[in-house]
């Protein structure tokens, strides 16, 4: 049987986006959204959703979390032996989605990949609560496990000692190439908007809807 979901439906009646509204640079946009989703309460404000393809192609996604920005690109932390790792190990073009829906926007940054330094790794892993870092240590993401228990084991097993960083976890910097703003409005006739780096600059598109 097909379950039809054409009834759900709503209107995006947001304020207009014009270029004239543009930051110059596509950073400075995305930092005035970011912060508006942060300021409003935003439940995972700073979620945003991971595309990624290995060298067979097949693309996979996924939402992590950001954890900083600037000049140099969007940093977020995972285990480099995760799928999404060994996708990026073979091919480091990715894709970032946030997706605020509560103020009817979407942002799109496409760009490559890289691995922070891993003093960056440890800063970062000493930040996080406790069980965190347990949780981190005691996961290999992404491989298959018999059952919770032999996970929870590993975490007792970890509690005894003092968690460090482990090697094969870090972060990951994504240096944009291409941001996408996408304010949605009535009827569906959003407004959109391309930034592509060129050598002289940021080259600034409006997209068809
Ligand atoms: C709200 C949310 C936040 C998440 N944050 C992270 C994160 O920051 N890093 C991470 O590795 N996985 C995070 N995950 C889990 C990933 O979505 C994913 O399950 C995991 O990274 C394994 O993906 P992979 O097998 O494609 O590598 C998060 C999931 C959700 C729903």
């Amino acid at each position: 049987m097909t379950e039809d979901h054409r009834h759900v439906r709503r209107e995006y009646a947001s304020d207009a986006l014009r270029r004239s509204d543009l930051r110059n640079e596509p950073l400075a946009q995305f930092t005035n959204w970011l912060s508006r989703a942060l300021e409003d309460g935003l439940t995972d404000a700073t979620a945003m959703s991971l595309a990624t393809a290995g060298s067979d192609g097949a693309p996979s996604v996924r939402i992590v979390l950001l954890k900083a920005h600037d000049k140099d690109g969007l940093t977020f932390y995972s285990d480099y032996g995760s799928q999404k790792g060994q996708n990026l190990t073979e091919n480091p073009k990715a894709e970032l989605l946030f997706h605020w829906r509560e103020h009817n926007r979407q942002v799109r940054i496409a760009g490559v990949v890289e691995r922070t330094s891993r003093r960056d790794a440890e800063a970062y892993f000493e930040s996080r609560p406790l069980a965190s870092q347990l949780s981190a240590a005691a996961s290999e993401q992404s491989q298959p496990i018999t059952d919770r228990q032999a996970l929870e084991d590993k975490v007792t097993q970890l509690q005894y000692g003092e968690p460090t960083c482990p090697e094969n976890w870090g972060g990951y910097r994504l240096r944009p190439e291409k941001f996408e703003f996408w304010q949605g409005r009535e009827n569906r006739l959003h407004d959109r908007f391309v930034y592509s780096r060129r050598d002289s600059g940021w080259q600034l598109e409006r997209l068809q809807p």
